[in-house]
């Protein structure tokens, strides 16, 4: 069958889609009944239709059971299962198990095994394990994928695909080593742009023959970061043109369904930019662990990232627990009621599937201490019950599918930016770009500002204020747009270690951030991490205010720009610390140090206000508000507020004019009471004569009478440290 692009849905339709054919928010998670006999099937099926499941994904682990051997083929068992869920109402999420090539494989060619850098090889007897350059391993799984879009593709349960699992595996063998010097060679014109590229004159590396270029293997002390750089790149690449093979299969057997596989949170090795880019949906693997207490924030930066990551489009939770997971050394169940609350905060989020790992908690094998949707005890459980509750609340959140949610704040979250910075041999190798990330996220969730998360190559005109942290290697065109934000007249944060290196991952000469001093009218002649783990150094404003900073700091020339705040200890006492420069119609701001919490909340709250951003409800501390909009198929206008209260104790929250709580299916206004792990979720009235986003944004806005963003995030502390004084509150 030969596919015209033109006939294609988009991802957005193929979505659509499947949330009319479950009837709403997917629901339900990983179900390996192979691990179990026959009679437990039908139980299965009888209990997922008791909790509200409507899709399962089956077959992710199961290469070994459905090629027996070598070009031998049992389908029957996942014939059956099939057949099983469709008489049943319930829906598959059918996955190629190219994640575990079997023993039979792999005793055929061992060198499928994935090599470390040490050229130790890895051993079966757990998952992940192939080279994806491995062409046996390309070529067997590819034609399983075949296999199986030719059998199910026109199956009635089928409602979407789900490709490998997690795909992470880094090889450093002879076939990753080949396709890399292939990848290279794609990239390079000649040999001598890639010595340019690598420095080879550094440390006398330059190469004559392209036979003599290598993976990073365990060097003998450091090796060239520009190599490693794009091993990095070709990694991701090398392992998503594989999603994309199995994809491309798959799409011609079925081209109206979605076509995923699964992200994790915080994931180094894949760019999940390019990645979403090549699915139908961002779909996320989410286990935060329950002994933080904050663990829902770095959940909510996750969410904001896989919601962004397709540009607003409703995102997939593929895999949560229900209690304690098996992969820590203590592994703590969630609390009655914290499930279904990071469920709620998913949706919140922009999730439109609520999916756990697994529907049947496993009795042998690594995982069996992984809770599941029914746990070893069985049905008659507290987990099965709330399991069973959420799947009938879920029954009644249709209308949420397919609204998403706008923001006016952007965050640069770039995977360039995360190699190059934590490749080592840099001033500091301890720095964690994701916790770098956090640390501006943060004041902004809890200040219930929604945030988008963008790329150096993202379009920035719908944001009005757009931070940096740490964006470490920007090309010349990135450079650019960002500059271009800013003379356009946006408002741009930007903090150290941003615009250091360009796209080879070489400094940018003249003084740091080089890609960026002209937006930021200062420049740095050195950089000073602070080496002592307590070491903080005095940071004073114009006006006599005091702070502090620890962690990084930067020998600072504020050319053009106003000085904020400036080291008042230490071996840079005198140098400006903090700058703001107005450049074109905008403004952009420099933190050359990591500030103490209250000015650096201090100079957000600050911006936010400056960019006109206001909080989407004026709620208690720890309480989550999120809003979603769209249109329904006759194109009136819907609007949705969802509160999510992370507090272990009940609040009280003014929802203003409310709307229809629909899980109550009761009008709230005013001032409302949200229990302990609590939700509300509203459907507002909206008119429908006059639906368009600004005006629904504007109207929300004015309704809350919020306080402005600014108010929120103030620390409260900074005025009684006496810097400066909130010029606009
Ligand atoms: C990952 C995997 C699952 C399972 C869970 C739980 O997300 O995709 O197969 O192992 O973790 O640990």
């Amino acid at each position: 069958m030969t596919i015209h692009p033109e006939d294609l849905l988009s991802a957005e339709e193929r979505l659509k889609r499947l949330h009319e054919r479950l009837g709403g928010i997917a629901y339900g998670g990983d179900y390996n009944p192979e691990q179990w006999p026959r009679e437990v099937w039908l139980e299965d099926a009888r209990l997922m239709q008791q909790a509200g499941v409507n899709l399962v994904t089956l077959a992710v682990f199961s290469w070994s059971r459905l090629e027996i051997t070598d070009g031998v083929f049992d389908f029957g068992w996942l014939d059956d299962v099939m057949d099983l869920m469709h008489a049943h109402g319930i829906g598959v999420d059918l996955a190629t198990p190219d994640a575990v090539p079997p023993a039979w494989l792999v005793e055929q060619h061992p060198d499928i095994m994935p090599e470390r850098a040490d050229g130790s090889i890895f051993g079966f007897g757990s998952r992940q394990h192939f080279d994806v350059s491995h062409p046996v391993y390309r070529a067997k799984s590819l034609a399983l994928t075949e296999k199986m879009g030719e059998r199910y593709a026109q199956h009635p349960a089928l409602r979407m695909w789900h490709v490998g699992n997690e795909y992470g595996p880094t090889s450093y063998g002879p076939w990753a080593e080949k396709a890399f010097r292939t990848w290279l060679q794609r990239k390079y014109a000649s040999l001598d742009e890639l010595n340019q590229a690598w420095s080879t004159t550094v440390w006398g590396q330059h190469y004559t023959d392209w036979n003599q270029v290598r993976v990073p293997a365990q060097p003998r002390t450091w090796s060239n970061p520009s190599r490693r750089l794009d091993f990095h790149r070709f990694t991701s690449d090398s392992m998503l043109e594989h999603f994309k093979a199995e994809r491309d299969i798959l799409r011609r057997h079925s081209p109206d369904l979605p076509i995923v596989t699964n992200f994790m949170r915080f994931y180094k090795t894949n760019d999940y930019w390019a990645w979403a880019a090549e699915e139908d949906a961002a779909a996320l693997d989410i286990y935060p662990d329950p002994r933080e207490a904050d663990a829902h924030v770095s959940a909510a930066l996750n969410f904001d990232l896989m919601r962004s990551l397709r540009q607003g489009q409703p995102w997939m939770v593929m895999e949560q627990a229900t209690g304690a997971v098996s992969q820590w050394s203590v592994n703590v169940s969630k609390l009655p009621g914290k499930m279904r609350l990071g469920s709620y905060q998913a949706i919140a989020q922009g999730a439109d599937s609520i999916l756990f790992f697994q529907w049947r908690q496993a009795k042998g094998g690594t995982e069996r201490y992984h809770s599941a949707m029914v746990n070893h005890a069985g049905p008659n459980t507290r987990i099965f019950r709330e399991v069973c509750e959420l799947g009938q609340e879920l029954k009644s959140l249709g209308g949420l599918t397919g609204t998403r949610s706008t923001a006016k704040v952007a965050i640069v979250f770039d995977w360039d930016c995360w190699w190059a910075l934590e490749l080592g041999n840099s001033p500091r190798s301890d720095l964690n770009y994701a916790q770098e990330v956090l640390r501006f996220y943060r004041p902004l969730f809890e200040a219930n500002v929604t945030v988008d998360f963008v790329n150096a190559n993202s379009d920035l005109s719908p944001y009005s204020l757009v931070i940096m942290p740490a964006s470490y290697l920007l090309t010349d065109e990135s450079a650019a747009r960002f500059g271009k934000y800013v003379s356009d007249g946006g408002r741009l944060v930007v903090s150290y270690l941003s615009g250091v290196v360009d796209e080879d991952n070489t400094i940018r000469l003249g003084g740091y951030p080089g890609a960026l001093r002209n937006v930021l009218g200062a420049w740095s002649e050195e950089m000073h991490p602070l080496a002592g783990e307590d070491e903080q150094v005095k940071l004073s404003t114009p006006d006599g205010g005091t702070s502090a900073a620890s962690y990084w700091t930067e020998h600072l020339h504020a050319g053009t720009a106003e000085v904020l705040a400036s080291y008042a200890s230490g071996r840079l006492a005198g140098v400006p610390a903090v700058t703001r420069n107005a450049f074109g119609q905008g403004t952009a701001l420099y933190l050359s140090a990591r500030l103490d919490d209250d000015l650096h909340r201090l100079l957000l709250s600050e911006e936010l206000h400056a960019a006109g951003v206001v909080p989407e409800l004026d709620v208690p501390a720890g309480v989550q508000v999120r809003r979603r909009a769209g249109t329904k198929a006759d194109g009136t206008a819907r609007s949705f507020l969802l509160v999510l209260n992370h507090n272990d104790a009940p609040v009280q929250v003014d929802v203003h004019d409310g709307g229809t709580d629909l899980l109550s299916d009761r009008p709230v206004q005013g001032t409302v009471e949200v229990e302990a792990n609590g939700v509300l979720i509203l459907e507002e009235k909206v008119a429908s004569w006059h639906w368009d986003w600004t005006r629904l944004r504007r109207q929300s806005s004015g309704r809350s009478r919020t306080r402005s963003a600014a108010t929120s995030l103030e620390a409260g502390s900074w005025r009684s440290n006496g810097i400066g004084a909130c010029t606009h509150c």
